[in-house]
This record gives structure tokens, sequence and C-alpha cells, in this order.
């Protein structure tokens, strides 16, 4: 027995010794296989207990931050909802311009006065590394929410539990990522993560959002097969998921080089139609047309499923890091 779980002042269960207890969750290079697969495990127990009791209390009396400095729909309301079912409590700061930000506030201050009325902050920051420099100030986790084209690894996390959940496995899986894959954080982290296993990764993109070029070198150097198209037709009929991210138009300097590769790819039922019947279809979300909603109700189409699988491992990442799991 660890001394926190022998301390009678503490809750039952309390593992504040267990190896995430404080940390914060910046990159997915934090993770080993095994990581990966006891926070899948506790992942599934979240989602048995929300299945059988809906909400319980592992964290009452915990309180989250969700500060947003770019907008989000699923990142900001999952997190929510994943510790209102645990049984805690959220501050919401989705619009910075009513914060004291908007008086010029400091990241560095932001963090270290939110974190005075909480236990965890989650952030989301248009700048590459300010999650990693937001933990450097704090004394509480910091759970990255997406740093600008950097990383976003909460949402690699529930992309990987999704391939898990829907497959059966990764090892042995062919997996193409197609879109915006300079800008697309959510590939940079999922390719990423996807290298510590037996994975073929195709990459299909206009020239100027080719994957940089480091992550690509990454990958090589941990022997991963990898392929780059600009048509999804060379990849299509051998791909097990096929990974469709949006434009990002809002990380383009100029506005005529969006125009020119907004609508590149449009996936619909005959863009499928040398796919493998179980092919799976996934995004993180939101979509701006890359996806017709005629494929809504095809089974392959994973992308609402794949929301809800990101509740239940952001509830396994807040009972993590708060010294509950
Ligand atoms: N996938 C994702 O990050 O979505 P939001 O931008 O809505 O949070």
């Amino acid at each position: 027995m660890t001394k926190a779980l022998s301390n009678p002042h503490l809750p039952f269960g309390d593992q504040r010794s267990a190896p995430w207890y404080g940390k914060s969750i910046l990159t997915v290079k934090q993770f080993s296989q095994d990581d990966l697969k006891y926070i899948f495990g506790v992942a599934h127990e979240m989602r048995e207990m929300v299945e059988r009791v809906g909400t319980f209390d592992l964290l009452k009396g915990k309180i989250l931050v969700n500060l947003f400095y770019e907008p989000s729909t699923r990142t900001s309301a999952s997190f929510t909802a994943a510790m209102e079912r645990l049984g805690g409590s959220v501050i919401p700061i989705n619009e910075v311009k009513y914060s004291s930000v908007a008086k010029g506030e400091s990241l560095p201050d932001t963090i270290r006065s939110l974190e005075c009325y909480s236990d965890v902050i989650v952030l989301r920051h248009p700048e590459v590394g300010a999650s990693a420099l937001a933990a450097q100030y704090a004394r509480k986790p910091i759970i990255n929410a997406g740093d600008g084209i950097g990383e976003h690894p909460t949402q690699a996390l529930l992309d990987l539990f999704t391939i898990i959940e829907e497959k059966g496995n990764v090892d042995g899986l062919t997996i193409t990522m197609l879109g915006d894959l300079k800008n697309g954080r959510t590939v940079h982290s999922l390719s990423r993560l996807l290298s510590l296993y037996d994975v073929k990764l195709n990459f299909v993109s206009p020239e100027i959002l080719r994957l940089p070029g480091e992550i690509i070198s990454e990958l090589e150097d941990k022997g991963i097969p990898v392929q780059e198209y600009a048509l999804l037709d060379k990849a299509i009929s051998e791909s097990d998921v096929l990974y469709v991210t949006r434009v990002q138009k809002e990380r383009f300097e100029d506005p005529q080089d969006y125009e020119n590769v907004k609508g590149t790819y449009i996936i619909n039922s005959q863009s499928l139609a040398s796919a493998r019947e179980d092919l799976i279809l996934m995004h993180p979300l939101p979509r701006v047309g890359e996806i017709s909603m005629e494929l809504d109700d095809d089974p392959r189409a994973a992308y609402f499923r794949q929301m809800e699988y990101g509740m239940y491992v952001r509830m396994a990442l807040l009972a993590m890091v708060l010294g509950k799991a």
C-alpha cells in the first residue's frame, strides 16, 4: 500500500503517488505503449461507469479551468462533460476577450491567477509551445488542448482509442491522413502516437499543405513506412482508416493560397467506391465540406462516435492527473 493510501485523512482510492498525479499533458511524446494501455483501460472503466450510473463523485470538490484563446466546440465541451460526469466543477473562460487577457495580461500571469482557484487547467492557445510555457509557471497540471499548429495530444489519444475500439487493434493497419497536414495539429500528434505501433502511414495533401519534413523524418527514424500522395485514389483501397482534416483557413498568411486549395478533397460515396468494407472514416471535426453529409449514415463513418470516445479518454486523463486513477 502506498503512503498516500495509508493516510487516513485521504479519501479511499486516492493515489497521490501514482505516476500521473500532478503531471501536465503537453505532447504525445510523453507516452509509451504501456501508458496508452493504461489510459485506455481507465477510459473503458469510465465508459462503463457512465453507462451504469451517468455521473459519479470521483473528482467531487475538484475544479477545472477551461482556458481557450481559440474557438472550440468539442474539446471545451468534452472536458466540461468529463469533469461534470466525475462530480467536479468547471470555470469556463472560452472568450478570453472578456477576460483580463484583453487588457494585455501575459499567459504566465493568467495561469498563476487561475491556478489559485482550480486544480487543473485545460489550455488552448494559438502559439506553438504555449502549454509548455504555461506549465513552467504552473503548480497545477496543464493539459494542452491545442497549441497553434503544434500538438493536440488529447485529441490524438481519443483518435487512437477510437481506432482500437473500432478496429480491435493498431498493429498491421494502414492509416491514411488527408487534408491540411501542414497546419493540422491533430495529424501531427496522431502520426507521432501511431509511430509507437507497427503501422503504415499514407499522407494525402496538396503540395503546399504537406506534413512538415521534421515529422516525416521522426516517423522514418522509427522505421514507419511512409508514403505521400497528392490524390486519394492511390491510397484508398489499401486503407484501414481514412482520417480526414479541414483546410485551416485561419492559419493561411495569403488568403489566395487558401482559395486555391480549399476544395481539393471532398469525400463522398464515390471516393469510397474502392475502399474496404471495414474501413473507418474519421475526422477530428469541425468539417467544412470535406466529408459529404451523404456519408453520415454509412456505418464506416466513425466521426461522431469518435467524439463520444473523447469524453471517456478525457475523464481518464483528469482522474489520472488529479491522483484518482
Ligand atoms: N477536434 C477539436 O479540437 O474540435 P474543437 O476545435 O471543436 O475543439
